[in-house]
């Protein structure tokens, strides 16, 4: 089958090759590909990446063959699939548990927006404990994870600041929940109860002097590659947790909530580009340079 391989000596360091089709393990279905998203994460950005593998954690697409011990989605079903590796591919083996079927009114291309950046959001809101009425504060809000938290933040009832890196970053932000579209921690009027933090560095350092007492920091990711000076008696003293989440595992229930918010109309997918998995370099390439405001999804031609 055709597939996403780690290129090096491509742009982007992707470029599609051949590899055999995946085997099915008992509790798995065989999904016919449709269309896949890029997350920051996944992309291979250095020389450590390994070479003719193919990575892919979000894909979407139709099932080809059930699960050999009868569970989970027939032949036909659309479904939209979680997996660690291997879903930038024509076909993907995805165990039963993780993975949602579709309404037919949900696109493939929307679908695919959902995984990682979807599953994120919602478990770092859930481990935070968001409560209407708190005051939310999230980092990198203009990115996949980013755009879905602030949606589902504002769905909790949250009062949402969404900190993003220039005031273009920040468009369509509003009409997606955010109350505060700001471009750093000093625009904060009033302590937040919860950070959603995606960035890290010196951004992350700054809002910690702008956490209400017992308030919570849920460390999601550290896209600005700086290293972040916290001063513990920042903690301390008002008594802050912090904590990291990872998204993935036994996601199929959490995945099924996500698509009917999508097909409910209360969750927009956010898919800022549509490419052919042919561009896949080009478009991780942009990913990488911050001219995505959301999602970038590649269809499997
Ligand atoms: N813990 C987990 O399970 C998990 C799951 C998914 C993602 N993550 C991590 O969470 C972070 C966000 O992921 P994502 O998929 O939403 O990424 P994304 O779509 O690329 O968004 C990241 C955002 O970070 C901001 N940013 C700040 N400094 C940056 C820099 N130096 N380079 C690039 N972006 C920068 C950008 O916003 P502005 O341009 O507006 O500043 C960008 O929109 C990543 O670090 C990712 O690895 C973790």
């Amino acid at each position: 089958m055709r597939a996403l391989v780690v290129d090096h000596s491509a742009a982007g360091r992707l470029a599609l090759g051949t590899v055999p089709d995946p085997v099915p393990g008992p509790d798995e279905a065989l999904v016919k590909i449709a269309a896949i998203s890029l997350n920051y994460g996944e992309l291979p950005k250095s020389d450590d990446a390994a070479e003719g593998t193919v990575p892919g954690w979000d894909a979407a697409g139709v099932v080809e063959r059930a699960a050999a011990n009868g569970r989970g989605p027939q032949p036909g079903d659309r479904v939209v699939t979680w997996g660690l590796n291997a879903g930038w591919a024509e076909l993907r083996a995805v165990p039963v548990g993780e993975l949602a079927v579709l309404p037919a009114a949900v696109t493939f291309a929307d679908a695919a927006a959902l995984p990682v950046a979807g599953l994120t959001a919602l478990r770092a809101l859930r481990t935070a404990g968001v409560r209407p009425g708190q005051r939310v504060a999230i980092t990198g809000a203009s990115g996949g994870v980013g755009r879905f938290a602030v949606q589902l933040a504002h769905l909790a009832g949250a009062e949402v600041y969404a900190l993003v890196g220039s005031p273009a970053r920040g468009a369509g932000l509003a009409a997606l929940g955010a109350d505060h579209v700001l471009t750093g921690a000093e625009g904060i009027d009033t302590p937040v109860d919860v950070v959603l933090d995606n960035v890290g560095g010196s951004l992350l350092a700054e809002l910690l002097g702008h956490i209400a007492p017992d308030g919570k920091v849920i460390s999601i990711g550290a896209t600005s590659g700086e290293p972040t000076p916290i001063q513990p008696y920042q903690l301390v003293l008002n008594r802050l947790t912090l904590v990291g989440i990872q998204a993935g595992g036994d996601t199929g229930a959490d995945l099924g909530h996500l698509v009917r918010l999508l097909a409910e109309g209360r969750l927009q997918p956010s898919v800022d580009r549509v490419d052919s998995w042919e561009q896949a370099g080009k478009t991780a390439l942009a990913l990488l340079d911050r001219e995505i405001r959301g999602k970038a999804v590649l269809t499997v031609t």
